[in-house]
């Protein structure tokens, strides 16, 4: 018998080049101009409630070399006419404990996250699978370790968190969400 896939869940990763020495140099005067606060009971920082939209298009200007070598590599099939733009972006600080729930970002479109700051023993980044596992009917869950520079997108529908932050120094990501448009 052959087997077949009739579905599967596209992520694209990539690590920038150069990351310290050419992007964190912009990026983190960008993230100086809107620091992460902790809202609410949140058990993280981000500046997700302050940022301004000045804040998304300096983000893809600095990221747009990246972007745009995902956009030419998104094989869907949509009209000619319709392109995948930047919609959003926001900082996300853990400091020691700190963790972010499972969620997801939208029913549509594309999410993406890129590492700033990775402790050698910051925590991964938890994919969990929409379905569960045939065999044990448990929830699947993809636990994946990006350094300084690691750049992953995957479709904002897909739920994902991270677990409690053990390390001694912050873990910080730029998060963002693409749409068709
Ligand atoms: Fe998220």
């Amino acid at each position: 018998m052959k087997e077949t896939t009739l579905f599967n869940i596209p992520v694209w990763t990539k690590e920038i080049p150069n990351f310290n020495i050419e992007m964190k140099n912009r990026l983190i005067p960008l993230l100086d101009e809107y620091p992460e606060r902790r809202i609410g009971g949140e058990k993280f920082l981000s500046n997700r409630h302050t940022r301004s939209k000045d804040f998304v298009e300096k983000f893809f200007k600095i990221i747009s070399v990246e972007l745009k070598e995902l956009f030419a590599n998104v094989h869907v099939n949509w009209s000619k006419s319709k392109q995948l733009r930047v919609v959003d972006a926001w900082s996300v600080k853990y400091n020691t404990g700190d963790y972010q729930r499972v969620h997801n970002h939208s029913s549509v479109g594309l999410s993406g996250i890129l590492y700033i700051d990775v402790p050698e023993d910051a925590p991964f980044l938890d994919i969990i699978q929409p379905w569960n596992s045939w065999v044990t009917d448990k929830t699947e869950i993809s636990s994946v370790k990006f350094k300084e520079g690691g750049l992953v997108v995957f479709p904002s529908f897909i739920q994902h968190g991270t677990q409690p932050n053990e390390s001694r120094q912050a873990k910080r990501v730029i998060a963002f969400d693409m749409k068709i448009v």
